[in-house]
């Protein structure tokens, strides 16, 4: 009865079997695990939700983008971080997975290929599957940090190849897109008529400012159609708000062309509701303080994890250039199911392994960067004094 679009089992993994299965029995799990900003005691400014309870219109007015005055606010923002977008060319989405959904309606037809990195968010498989679009993944390489294996990529590359998607910081490699990167890949797109799609939801959270950033230009540059991916969900720390945006950049007659699509997707839906239009100039607002105190929580969080990670001579924390998760490399003497079961069994904390996000081999941990500093450093201890006496990588 129903579509390949949807999963053919709703069977949960053996790692969410067994957690649920202790918590049922009372036990208190240590979970490393936890992005969501909003559960993890950021402070937030005082009254900061107030600001919905503003003026909003009586009459609905539906603008398939946006409000202006919203989409303005977007635009202001992408100018904080150094970015010239003229507001026509931004639109409003219920959130950022939303926003991926609608470009794969305006760029691809069943059976159509996008190129996603691996390692990467699993969510992206999903929502291409979802829209009834194959995702061919492209290599992260990590050579004392991560990059992009151009080659690779290009042997992706088919005639049903539609889009490239660029994570940039990456979650959870934490990893920025170069410049020359970046270049090559605007080349490619440019050459083939692909679509570049830059999800740049984590970037407020760049943790080394001093690397070479390659995703800044690319809204300015004329040669290749490109659609930055951003939201409140990570800028202001607020999912629950459920606004994020889409900005084009590119040849200005593809940008057209796309925009005039767009807003027909946008139009069927008009997912995004008034009062966190009207209230978004503030969310924006009072931003700068809840990315400053996340950043704080990362940089001590990250602090912590070097300490700690010293104490187990088997394992290694990976670099972190931005974004809210690391990566613990550790030696694979059992599978990294295993490992993370065994954690979980004998120390009661919950991490990650690396192939949810489909790391090329084992293995990894993924541990999030956001939680409470008792929390994450309890959770270190326990996990390293675990892994202390494993030998070698
Ligand atoms: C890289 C990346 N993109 C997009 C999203 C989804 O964000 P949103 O809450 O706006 O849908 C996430 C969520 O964690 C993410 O990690």
């Amino acid at each position: 009865m129903f579509s390949r679009r949807v999963p053919p089992t709703l069977t949960p993994n053996r790692l969410a079997l067994r957690v649920a299965e202790l918590r049922s029995r009372g036990v208190s799990i240590l979970d490393l695990t936890s992005t969501n900003p909003t559960a993890v005691d950021i402070p937030y400014p005082p009254r900061l939700l107030d600001s919905l309870a503003g003026p909003v219109p009586q009459t609905y007015s539906p603008q398939p983008f946006g409000l202006a005055e919203a989409r303005r606010a977007v635009a202001a923002d992408y100018r904080r971080r150094g970015v010239d977008v003229p507001v026509e060319r931004i639109a409003l989405t219920a959130s950022t997975s939303e926003a991926y959904a609608f470009l794969f309606k305006l760029l691809c037809n069943a059976g159509d290929e996008v190129l996603v990195p691996q390692p990467s968010y699993p969510i992206l498989e999903h929502l291409t599957v979802l829209e009834a679009v194959t995702a061919v993944s492209y290599p992260l390489v990590y050579t004392g940090r991560w990059h992009i294996d151009l080659t690779a990529l290009e042997q992706c590359l088919t005639p049903r190849t539609r889009a490239i998607v660029v994570v940039s910081p990456n979650n959870p490699t934490g990893s920025l897109l170069c410049s020359d990167e970046a270049r090559r890949l605007v080349e490619l797109c440019g050459a083939r008529n692909l679509g570049l799609i830059l999800d740049e939801v984590f970037a407020d959270y760049v943790v080394r400012e001093s690397r070479d950033n390659g995703a800044s230009p690319l809204l300015s540059q004329t040669e290749a159609l490109v659609f930055s991916l951003g939201g409140l969900s990570k800028t202001v720390g607020l999912p629950q708000l459920k606004l994020a945006w889409l900005a084009l950049g590119g040849p200005p007659n593809l940008v057209d062309a796309a925009l005039a699509r767009l807003e027909v997707i946008c139009d069927a839906y008009l997912s995004v509701g008034t009062a966190v239009q009207c209230a978004a100039s503030r969310f924006f607002a009072e931003g700068g303080a809840v990315r400053d105190a996340i950043r704080d929580r990362v940089q001590r969080n990250l602090k912590t994890l070097r300490l700690r990670v010293a104490e187990a001579p088997a394992c290694n924390a990976l670099p972190v250039e931005g974004g809210w998760s690391a990566v613990v490399r550790v030696a694979a003497t059992r599978s990294e199911e295993t490992l993370v079961l065994e954690l979980l069994e004998g120390q009661h904390v919950l991490v990650h392994p690396g192939f949810f996000y489909d790391f090329t081999h084992e293995a990894f941990f993924v541990m999030s960067l956001l939680l409470r500093e008792q929390v994450f450093e309890e959770g270190c201890v326990r996990l390293f004094r675990s892994l202390r006496g494993t030998r070698s990588l």
